[in-house]
């Protein structure tokens, strides 16, 4: 099998990538080891930003967005009793959109089934070849088949346990990581959203974050060990402990019931470069991860691929200047993201040697950010995403 852009993952990144390349006229494949049903699965965050809307709307995949979402101009900060609402459109004129990365996927798969575009669902086996010459191609196993897709391009959207970053040589990349000392306990329940904007809350017991996926279900986040196993998380432990972290008069109107998922995941800041590798390039969480508390991984991955898009585009009207310069570009808005989610979680989160000094430190930037509007728009601009560059 031949194509134009040979995409490895079929998350957002490669879906939406494999999107905006159809809009292009530019041919593409996706390889996907899991299936499709695998790949819906996965909750994750649910905030998009200005920049992966437009994206989304680029590529014809946003009516459900537009028609489902939840435009948020606002969401709030708890610190113990006292709380910040950061007023993001009257600081940046811009909105979120509280809209699930299930419901993303979802509507990119669906508008990748219509778009007539091969996916190639439980590739076994995918392994990129011949990326530092003009004729890179992917082997892999399908039905226990073994199969050759050639390319013009590789795309590794694999994500950070993908195969397309290991496939390149060690002294060609160079790797920058922090892993933090704390998971994320996420819930998921058909409950109305105990507000009707966001909540992350700095308490004594640890972070908390009362999010939501519409008006009749919602996302919930508890701070918790490393080494914590959901068995120890019964429902209802999750709602005591979660009541004791909102603010008060919050958690008295808090709707409980059952979980239709629970997990934990480990935090971590994690960045690769350069993000290419002669015809191999590397983009959303195959190329950086973000701790969740900033709500950037989903963001990221869409303007990561949203660069690359329009790289190729260029490619194919005649000009290399677009894939000469992903790298560079991409990490720019890459770096300024993880700074942002690794300030908000060191800002939220208890860490074991936040001691006293560390815990005044927090109050401090709570209070400023409390007094301050510049401080605010400092965070909001962040928060609902910056330019594209
Ligand atoms: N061969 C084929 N597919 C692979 C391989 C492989 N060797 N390894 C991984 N994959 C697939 C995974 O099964 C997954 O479907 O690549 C896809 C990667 O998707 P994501 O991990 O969702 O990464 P990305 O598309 O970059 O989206 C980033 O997803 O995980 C969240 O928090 C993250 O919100 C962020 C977003
Ligand atoms: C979510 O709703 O899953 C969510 C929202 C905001 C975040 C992280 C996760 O910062």
């Amino acid at each position: 099998m031949r194509t134009q852009v040979a995409i490895v993952g079929a998350g957002p990144a490669g879906l939406l990538l494999g999107a905006l390349l159809h809009r292009a006229g530019i041919d593409n494949v996706v390889l996907e080891q899991r299936s499709a049903d695998y790949v819906l699965g996965r909750i994750r965050a649910g905030v998009l930003e200005q920049v992966a809307m437009d994206l989304l709307r680029e590529a014809g995949v946003a009516g459900r967005m537009d028609a489902q979402g939840l435009p948020h101009r606002g969401f709030e900060m708890a610190f113990g009793e006292r709380r910040l609402r950061i007023d993001l459109h009257a600081l940046t004129g811009k909105q979120v959109m509280v809209y699930g990365q299930t419901e993303v996927t979802r509507d990119l798969m669906d508008h990748r089934r219509l778009s007539g575009r091969t996916t190639v669902y439980e590739a076994e086996d995918v392994q990129p070849h011949g990326f530092d010459g003009d004729h890179p191609w992917v082997g892999y196993r399908h039905g226990g088949i073994g199969q050759r897709l050639d390319a013009d391009f590789i795309i590794g959207c694999d994500g950070f346990h993908g195969v397309c970053r290991s496939a390149v040589p060690a002294d060609a990349l160079q790797t920058f990581e922090k892993v933090y000392p704390f998971g994320w306990l996420g819930l998921l329940a058909d409950t109305p959203p105990v507000n009707e904007e966001l909540i992350y809350g700095h308490t004594e017991r640890g972070f908390m974050l009362a999010s939501m996926r519409s008006h009749q279900r919602s996302r919930y986040y508890l701070q918790c060990l490393l080494d914590d196993k959901l068995e120890q998380w019964s429902d209802e432990a999750f709602w005591a402990e979660l009541r004791r972290r909102l603010p008060a008069d919050v958690a008295a109107r808090l709707a409980t019931g059952p979980s239709i998922e629970k997990s934990i995941a480990p935090l971590r800041s994690f960045v690769a470069e350069p993000l290419r590798f002669g015809r191999l390039f590397l983009a959303g969480d195959a190329a950086h991860i973000v701790p969740p508390t900033g709500a950037k991984g989903l963001n990221l991955a869409a303007s990561d691929v949203g660069l690359l898009a329009q790289a190729l585009t260029e490619f194919y009207g005649g000009s290399v200047a677009g894939i000469d310069h992903y790298s560079r570009r991409a990490l720019a808005r890459v770096w300024k993201a993880e700074r942002f989610s690794w300030w908000f979680t060191s800002l939220m989160h208890r860490f074991p040697d936040t001691g006293g000094f560390g815990l005044r430190m927090q109050q401090a930037e709570f209070d400023y950010l409390c007094g301050s509007v510049a401080a605010q728009t400092v965070l909001a601009e962040n928060y609902v995403g910056l330019p594209l560059g």
